[in-house]
């Protein structure tokens, strides 16, 4: 499938009851070249408004990190999320929701082909790394799987909650750019 296909049959897609509430799908943005891909949760009310991931108080903060290690959604990465349409109240995505939507995620996998995914949360961590995903204890670990390298750091919501998390993920950030440096990444 190429991205034509793939998005145009993904905003049909009403493989769930997420897609009864939807106010725009949340397909996708960045660059489709980026050898770094992020992955959230799923849409929050600004998101399901403006039909892109990250673009609420909390998308403001992921850009900032970005920043931090020369990361930049117009440029250099690409960023998804596990379910592509807004769970009402910001409730989490529930196991059919994932299960009904993670396909699209992985027709994304094989157009941009990454050489590193970055897990935002503990939500898609446990379905992209391993179900029993512990983000206090394994964020900033890596994961390798048929030559792409995982890891996971807390959602930017959580960092907005708890701001005492902030060091912790610029040390997590910090690993993600040395990895990329080590693979020959762009960065
Ligand atoms: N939180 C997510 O996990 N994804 C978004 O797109 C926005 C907020």
């Amino acid at each position: 499938m190429d991205w034509k296909e793939l998005e145009e049959q993904c905003r049909e897609c009403m493989a769930c009851q997420l897609g009864e509430t939807r106010t725009n799908l949340v397909f996708g943005t960045g660059s489709r070249t980026a050898d770094i891909m992020l992955v959230g949760e799923g849409p929050g009310e600004q998101e399901d408004l403006q039909g892109e991931p990250f673009v609420g108080r909390a998308g403001q903060l992921l850009d900032d990190m970005l920043k931090i290690i020369r990361l930049d959604r117009g440029e250099n990465v690409y960023i998804a999320n596990i379910v592509k349409c807004r769970p009402p109240g910001n409730r989490d995505p529930l196991s059919d929701e994932q299960s009904a939507c993670v396909g699209w995620l992985r027709e994304q996998f094989k157009l941009v082909r990454p050489k590193i995914v970055v897990c935002l949360g503990r939500i898609a961590a446990g379905v992209i790394i391993k179900p029993d995903f512990k983000i206090t204890r394994e964020h900033g670990q890596w994961f390798e799987k048929n030559g792409v390298w995982f890891t996971a750091i807390y959602h930017p919501s959580a960092l907005l909650r708890d701001p005492g998390k902030r060091p912790e993920t610029f040390v997590d950030l910090k690993s993600i750019q040395r990895k990329a440096v080590e693979l020959g990444a762009r960065i």
